[in-house]
């Protein structure tokens, strides 16, 4: 019987698409809309190959009782899209508006929280040692993500020339590229300095916290892969963590302007960012 099923007799039922969609966002919060059916079957399909499963409805069942493969569906699921220096306006408000703010204190806590493979870390610390603001060894940049895969290309820091794609004027002017040591192979390899203030850790955003209170959470292109619950519940997990006067900096296409959440919104350089209010309610100076 096995043998007799070819490749595409193992289609995603719409049964079957439910009941993995629903999976996935108890683990991981993320959510796929009815026309990312075709996408999930095609990420998925080579797992029934590896397994030896007949059907998609069988996959949903494993997924249920097995968290290795549940593991395995969310790397698969997913999307891991990165570079350094993206989203240049709003690290130019990083460096001009947000880490002044922090100088008198002379120590920050970044969270990169969804950090892919890393770029997005290490080009915070690359700006803020490069701002000279701030004494570097009282300069700390987190990094977490769900994929286990990506953690170890972040703690690998070595990327390839499509890593360092975004080339606008201020990318250049932010003259960071000596963080980036430029390998006879076109590679790109962090500097000692850049990994002595980043840490990455595997973590699921829906249920770890990191040790400490954090001062500038950046959580970029992440929750437009979540419902609606579980971007609150994350949302409201960076504000328990962070340290009041502390900034939140969502992706362009995510805002919190139609939630309901306690943080302040604010523009820095033209970017809106989220704030959380100092206890007293004043500024962070
Ligand atoms: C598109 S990447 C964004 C990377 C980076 N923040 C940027 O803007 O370039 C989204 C990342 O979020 C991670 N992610 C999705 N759901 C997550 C969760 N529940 N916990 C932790 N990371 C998650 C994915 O694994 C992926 O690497």
């Amino acid at each position: 019987m096995n043998s007799l099923l070819s490749r595409d007799d193992r289609r995603l039922t719409l049964t079957a698409f439910e009941a993995i969609r629903r999976t996935l966002n108890r683990h991981a919060g993320l959510w796929f809309s009815l026309d990312m059916r075709t996408t999930v079957e095609r990420r998925l399909r080579e797992r029934l190959t590896f397994l030896g499963l007949e059907s998609f409805d069988d996959y949903a069942s494993r997924l249920e009782q097995d968290q290795g493969e549940l593991e395995e569906a969310t790397e698969l699921c997913t999307v891991n899209e990165t570079y350094a220096f993206r989203g240049m306006r709003q690290l130019v408000a990083f460096r001009e508006g947000i880490i002044p703010r922090f100088a008198p204190k002379d120590r920050i806590t970044v969270w990169s929280a969804g950090c892919s493979s890393g770029e997005e870390p290490y080009t915070l610390a690359a700006i803020l040692l490069g701002s000279g603001k701030i004494s570097p060894e009282r300069v700390k940049v987190f990094g977490t993500d769900i994929s286990r895969r990506c953690i170890a290309l972040a703690r690998r820091g070595i990327y390839s020339p499509s890593s360092f794609r975004e080339d606008s004027d201020e990318a250049n002017h932010l003259n960071c590229e000596h963080y980036f040591n430029q390998n006879i192979d076109g590679t790109r390899t962090v500097s000692a300095e850049l990994r002595n203030v980043c840490h990455f850790k595997h973590a699921n955003l829906l249920d770890t916290a990191i040790g400490g209170f954090i001062d500038v959470v950046f959580c970029r292109n992440v929750l437009i892969h979540m419902d609606e619950r579980s971007r609150k519940r994350v949302v409201l997990g960076f504000f328990e963590r962070m340290s009041p006067g502390g900034y939140l900096i969502l992706g362009h296409s995510e805002s919190l302007l139609n939630e309901s959440v306690p943080f302040i919104v604010e523009e820095i350089c033209d970017e809106i960012v989220y704030r959380k209010p100092e206890i007293n309610g004043g500024g962070s100076q």
